[in-house]
């Protein structure tokens, strides 16, 4: 560890071909009583990315972490800034929180690379944190490390005078189909769902922010262990601490993004996310997350080195439990040690406390083997996404591990043809369309209906809308079809069980194949080669692309245009397309 080493931030304040430039700088940063000595003392100055607000609440604990994040850089002999990341609440942010993702790390890169900074410590939970703050560091590629904040604890009730977990999200999708039934009002509803947020903390279900969150582990972007404490529990500040403390240290070996986040280490996060069942929003993030290092990194991955990993993580929604369970467990590192010693992991990729992930994780076993399975005696076979293609899309994903019994034995059992399945497409051109029509016996929908939604990417939307599975009319679950087979550009949640063919690229507002569709069409969803087809001449397509019009888009706000004009489709991250200035900005240039 060279602590003789010039920092970045001496630029900043203490640089004597410019002592104009220090002076300014200095000045303004000891009117609330930091001093002189500490900040021309030469020790690190480290960031703390702050995502919690009051309009975040999964990310609001942070606040409150910070103060232990502040006192692991003090006793480690750095000096803690603190500043606000832009707000993304998955669950309250309109359109969508997907927007806000690529101005969330636009606006941390300008931090990072613009302010006096060492090193910084991202603070992570909500589902698009972990990513936003991932690519600004990534871009910057100065010495970061993910701080999660946890899942809230187990959510439960109280049904036939036994206690069941309720879990974030899940518990939307299941009371609505009881709501559609008559089986409860819209009061018992609204409680069913306050339940399963019993603390502070993310979504306690294994959705987009748990996965996330134990990805940006998986990578060794965090401390081991630090992806699935539960919020309130102490271990949480307590890890907080150590994370500070750790930032420090990096600084002075200079252990970036880039030394840690290989396409080995997205290779090992691509199979950790099968093996727990993680949430199909992962793709695009950690496609976007690479693109920041120019790590090579494509949607085939998920197929090549995913599709094939069993299934260990029995949570919600691909299982029973939730964050709590898996936390005591044994979280992220029995998870890695059972992939570790399966050979599935590359061990030698480094992670930020300096060791390997090999070293971190290779003796890390299940504590209950209910939550976390053993390799050999998985809850599924082959539970990674499956990558579709055909005349609809260039690709498109679907989560494997979310196939339940009766999906299997309504859809997938024809003795003549096992795993294909073929349905009349319902098509709804975006969300309100769907809510409007979707109980309209006009449309005649039956249990060999496909039901397809579009203009609801990241173009469409904007943001790409996490509307793709959609619940069957309510007669139908009145008669008990609770699920029929689902097609969309859109997205899911991460929380949701149902085994849609989502994240379509490209989009139908940009002119992709969903474009082409019409209700009443003929789809074919083949399981056995993971292609999709609608069984329309070619020429017909063609003569439909000829009439094609895209829809047209209404900008709200002025970022809803620039996002427009640069997303890339989901199958490449929902990234900015911009010309320079995207990847790996390494030097500051110094002072204007
Ligand atoms: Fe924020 Fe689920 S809504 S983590
Ligand atoms: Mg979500």
């Amino acid at each position: 560890m060279n602590k003789k080493r010039k920092l970045r931030s001496a630029d900043w304040f203490n640089d004597p071909n410019h002592p104009d430039h220090t002076a300014i700088y200095i000045e303004r940063y000891l009117n609330y009583g930091l001093t002189r000595e500490e900040l021309q003392s030469g020790k690190p100055i480290i960031g703390i990315a702050q995502t919690g607000s009051d309009l975040t609440p999964c990310n609001r604990h942070h606040r409150e972490l910070a103060q232990r994040v502040r006192e692991g850089i003090r006793d480690a002999g750095g000096i803690p800034l603190e500043f606000p990341v832009h707000p993304i609440a998955e669950m309250g942010k309109r359109p969508t929180a997907a927007l806000d993702r690529n101005l969330a790390y636009l606006g941390l890169v300008e931090i990072l690379y613009g302010y006096p900074l060492d090193g910084v410590v991202l603070t992570t939970g909500c589902d698009k944190t972990t990513p936003a703050t991932l690519m600004a560091a990534a871009a910057v590629d100065i010495p970061a490390i993910v701080l999660s904040g946890g899942p809230m604890l187990n959510g439960w009730e109280t049904k036939n005078n036994e206690e069941q977990r309720v879990g974030s999200g899940t518990i939307i999708w299941r009371s609505r189909e009881d709501y559609a039934r008559g089986d409860i009002d819209y009061e018992q509803f609204m409680q069913n769902v306050t339940r399963s947020a019993p603390s502070v903390g993310h979504c306690n279900t294994m959705g987009t922010a748990l996965t996330m969150n134990c990805l940006a582990e998986g990578l060794g972007m965090s401390l081991p262990g630090c992806a699935a404490i539960p919020a309130p529990y102490k271990e949480r500040p307590a890890m907080a601490y150590y994370t500070g403390r750790r930032i420090v240290d990096m600084v002075w070996e200079d252990l970036k993004p880039s030394d840690i986040m290989t396409r080995a280490a997205f290779l090992n996060a691509v199979r950790l996310c099968s093996a727990i069942g993680g949430s199909t929003n992962a793709p695009p993030h950690l496609q976007a997350i690479a693109n920041r290092l120019g790590v090579e990194l494509s949607i085939d991955d998920w197929q090549t080195f995913g599709e094939k990993i069993p299934l260990l993580v029995n949570c919600q929604p691909a299982g029973e439990y939730l964050g709590e369970d898996f936390y005591r467990a044994g979280g992220v590192p029995a998870v890695m040690g059972e992939l570790l010693r399966a050979e599935l992991i590359d061990g030698s990729c480094r992670s930020v406390n300096g060791r390997t992930i090999g070293e971190n994780y290779a003796r890390q076993l299940p504590r209950n083997t209910q939550v976390i399975r053993s390799f050999d005696d998985p809850l599924r076979e082959n539970a990674g996404f499956a990558v579709m293609r055909g005349n609809l899309f260039d690709s498109a994903i679907m989560k494997k591990s979310v196939i339940g019994d009766d999906f299997r034995k309504n859809y997938l059992s024809n003795p003549e043809h096992p795993n294909v399945l073929r349905g009349r497409a319902i098509v709804f051109e975006g969300p309100e369309d769907y809510h409007r029509r979707i109980d309209d016996p006009a449309l005649e929908i039956d249990e060999h209906c496909i039901l397809v939604i579009r203009n609801c990417g990241p173009v469409g939307y904007p943001g790409s809308a996490e509307v793709v599975n959609m619940r069957p009319p309510n007669y139908l679950i009145k008669r008990g079809v609770s699920c029929l087979p689902c097609i969309g550009d859109g997205r899911q949640s991460g929380t949701s069980a149902s085994p849609s063919i989502l994240n379509a690229s490209p989009e139908a507002a940009v002119g992709g194949g969903l474009a082409l569709l019409e209700t009443n069409d003929i789809v074919e969803i083949d399981l056995n080669k993971n292609q999709v087809h609608v069984l329309v001449e070619d020429g017909e397509l063609q003569r439909r692309r000829a009439r094609w019009q895209p829809p047209r888009l209404v900008n709200q706000t002025p970022w809803q245009e620039i996002y427009r004009n640069t997303v890339t489709q989901l199958a490449d991250g929902s990234d900015m397309d911009l010309k320079e200035a995207h990847l790996h900005i390494v030097e500051c240039h110094g002072t204007p």
